[in-house]
């Protein structure tokens, strides 16, 4: 078992939090716990129902696809796709495929009843293009639900900043912040959703945001984080080993109540197309 104070990345290009480490599977389990209900929440209020067509897209693990897999049943359609789709199960209800959402074409154009993306837009350069692919993916009618978090909006790990711990793992998120940043993520996307989602085209327009504040999941996922971009940390001389370290034995210790920052759900729906010109 991989001890959370052990471990190393090896500094690159690219998504910085990449699925190639055992790191990124741990991160599904606990974006899972923390956010699953939240997108589940959107998704049946959307109106995901049996024999609905999904496009998960940016999938990492298989929380999501297995939920909608079970909401479509066997007469709808799930597709889960993702740059590097290796943490999902083909077989299990749901199709898999590798597709790069940032150059490849949308697939099965005007079909979908649903396409949804979480915490993957802001990771991707041309975030207008990536979401006219998206919508392009829409029946008329058909919603577009994107979550992406806002890191800026709320930057503390530990919003209760009250000693030495919680301090160093206030400058600890900055560090990954600066690290997302330099790899052009964009930190305040999160906020500009309903914009988008507008100049997208749709309508309808909407969104909520929310956060956990403290708990088991927020101690997983932070240390999991931390030790998927330890390397990258101590290459760019934003950490060193003591600080690192002394920050995992805290949160081992559960002496932090971590949190994160605001994921932003927004949803719009494609027009309608009518059979009819009014007038
Ligand atoms: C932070 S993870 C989120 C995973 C999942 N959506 C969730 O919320 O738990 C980001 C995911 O986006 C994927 N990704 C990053 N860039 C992508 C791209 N250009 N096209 C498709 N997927 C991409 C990554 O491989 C990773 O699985």
């Amino acid at each position: 078992m991989t001890s959370e104070l052990d471990g190393e990345s090896a500094p690159g290009r690219g998504y910085l939090l990449d699925n190639a480490r055992a790191e990124a599977g741990e991160r599904f389990v606990w974006l899972a716990e923390l956010f699953d209900g939240v997108t589940r929440g959107h998704v049946d209020r959307l109106g995901v129902k049996a024999g609905s067509r999904v496009w998960e897209v940016g999938a990492g693990g298989p929380g999501i696809p297995e939920a909608l897999a079970a909401a479509v049943g066997p007469t709808g359609h799930v597709l889960a796709t993702d740059i590097d789709p290796s943490w999902l199960n083909a077989g299990h209800g749901y199709e898999v495929r590798r597709h790069d959402l940032a150059a490849d074409p949308t697939p099965e154009p005007g079909t979908f009843d649903l396409v949804h993306a979480r915490l993957v837009l802001v990771h991707v350069p041309d975030r207008a293009r990536a979401l006219a692919t998206m919508a392009a993916a829409l029946r008329p009618g058909g919603w577009l639900l994107v979550e992406d978090a806002d890191t800026a909006l709320q930057p503390l790990a530990c919003l209760d900043d009250s000693g030495p711990a919680q301090r160093r793992a206030n400058r600890l998120r900055e560090a990954i912040r600066a690290l997302l940043a330099g790899r052009g993520a964009d930190l305040r996307y999160g906020r500009t959703l309903p914009r988008a989602l507008r100049d997208a085209g749709l309508v309808d327009v909407a969104a909520s945001g929310s956060f956990p504040v403290g708990g088991p999941a927020c101690n997983h996922l932070e240390a999991s984080t931390i030790r998927h971009v330890r390397a990258e940390l101590l290459a760019a001389g934003l950490a060193d080993d003591a600080e690192i370290d002394a920050h995992l034995a805290a949160i081992h210790a559960g002496e932090l109540d971590l949190t994160l920052a605001p994921l932003i759900s927004a949803w719009g729906r494609r027009p309608a197309e009518h059979p009819w010109s009014p007038g």
